[in-house]
């Protein structure tokens, strides 16, 4: 059975919420209401030539249809997610033959302000409604990622939600409190300590509309997967890992329209963007059973090796070496990251980019250790191999590791696969699945590699 690809998942939970807002306004009969119903039973339909149910909810925060989680939701996604939270309504089961009327009456039912789960599903009943059921009656949806990989994605989210919350608290105008943060670091301290290439896939989702969130993660990941991979200490790898999160929370204090401009920042502006160093530094400061050396991080993440870089007053300064793992984690996912002003990298061209600025802005022996972490083809590299197939790394070191692994995305004769296959390269019983014989280009081949790694 194919899994539900989370392009379709994603337009399905789009066109629900889409009903959702238009039934509020439009009777039954209205293109507005109809279009998007009519394609989302569409859609559903599509769905049931493979499977009876489909199974819709949200998991600590996260909305699932089928086995997608939409970790990095677009807006309205998120707007679904919300919605399904406020009515406590987690889990529910949508079986096969629900039509285009069936879902008007649940959008319709969802549209209602103060309307929770009980009566959706009691009001359901009485008009007749019954491919729409509460709840999942199965123990576990069987399409539902690996344990270990589930426990990562649930922590990469904590790990977002850490983010944000601190955000907010500062926005508030209170002292962020840091158990969220110093639970989620703990708990990615434990998965990296495992496998410090466990949540490294996770790094390469990039979501745009939440730029700085995901970022903060990113780093973090990237900081602690160096630590680990340079043999630091337990304590060490959480304030590496605190650090990467809390790196950028002082651009909170910056205005929107400098933080969101696209273009290149005016001389009296990119003044100001500096500041979120030492802003971010005396927030950090400030919380409580956060180590200084964390703060000091903060403030030196920019200062670049070569001391050229800012704040200004603090080039003299000694810095702990953390700051510096912060400088090559943030240089990594900047440049693999699609900025406006600039196209994404593959991790490889990102790698070569952090060596020519090694020894200015980066510390050489760092990137070098970076990039021997990474291996030969670092995770969220898009591949060919001898089998013709296209595969994209989820674990390094293709061609040295038992555990080397790709997800074959396009087969042999140049179809792209609706469920990619995960292999090891080395095979079994010693035999090789497959060589890598050449990058492939993701750009080229119009793929959004992040997609891959949230299921
Ligand atoms: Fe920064
Ligand atoms: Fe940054």
């Amino acid at each position: 059975m194919n899994e539900i690809t989370h392009q379709d998942a994603q337009r399905a939970a789009m066109l629900l919420m889409a009903s959702i807002k238009s039934v509020a306004f439009y009777p039954q009969a209205h293109p507005a209401v109809r279009q998007p119903l009519d394609e989302l039973a569409g859609i559903f339909n599509e769905m049931f030539q493979e499977r009876s149910e489909i199974h819709l909810g949200v998991v600590e925060g996260v909305l699932f249809l089928g086995n997608n989680l939409f970790v990095a939701p677009n807006s309205s996604v998120a707007e679904l997610a919300e919605r399904l939270i406020e009515k406590g309504l987690f889990a529910m089961t949508i079986v096969a033959g629900v039509d285009a009327g069936d879902l008007f009456f649940f959008a319709s039912l969802l549209a209602r302000k103060n309307f929770p789960a009980g009566l959706v599903f009691e009001e359901l009943s009485k008009k007749g409604v019954t491919a729409i059921k509460y709840g999942i009656d199965e123990e576990r949806d069987e399409n539902f990622a690996e344990e270990g990989d589930q426990a990562a994605v649930r922590t990469y989210h904590d790990a977002l939600n850490a983010v944000r919350g601190t955000m907010k608290d500062i926005e508030s105008g209170r002292i962020p409190a840091s158990d969220r943060i110093n639970e989620v670091v703990d708990n990615m301290v434990s998965l990296t300590i495992k496998d410090h290439t466990t949540l490294l896939g996770l790094a390469m989702i990039k979501d745009y509309d939440n730029y700085t969130f995901n970022h903060s993660v990113n780093v973090g990941i990237l900081a602690v997967a160096l630590a680990a991979y340079l043999g630091m200490d337990r304590e060490t790898l959480c304030d590496t890992n605190t650090a990467g999160l809390l790196h950028d929370i002082g651009k909170i204090k910056i205005e929107k329209a400098i933080l969101n401009k696209p273009g290149k920042l005016s001389g009296d502006e990119y003044e100001e963007m500096k500041k979120h160093v030492e802003k971010g530094a005396e927030i950090v400061k400030e919380m409580e059973n956060i180590h200084p050396r964390v703060t000091d991080a903060v403030l030196g993440h920019h200062i670049k090796y070569n001391r050229s870089g800012y704040p200004e007053w603090a080039r003299t300064r000694d810095f702990d070496q953390l700051a510096e793992i912060l400088a090559v984690a943030d240089c990594y996912d900047a440049i693999t990251t699609l900025r406006s002003y600039n196209s994404p990298a593959p991790p490889k061209t990102a790698l070569d980019v952090m060596r020519r600025v090694s020894g200015t802005s980066l510390n050489i022996d760092l990137v070098e250790k970076f990039a021997e972490m990474m291996g030969e083809y670092p995770v969220g590299t898009l591949v060919r191999l001898d089998s013709n197939e296209i595969a994209l790394v989820v674990k390094p070191h293709p061609q040295e590791s038992s555990e080397a692994a790709v997800k074959i995305i396009i087969d042999a004769e140049g179809n792209t696969l609706e469920k990619p296959r995960l292999v090891s390269l080395a095979g079994k019983d010693g035999g090789r699945y497959a060589t890598i014989v050449a990058l492939v280009d993701p750009l080229l081949k119009n793929i959004d590699v992040s997609r891959y790694f949230l299921t």
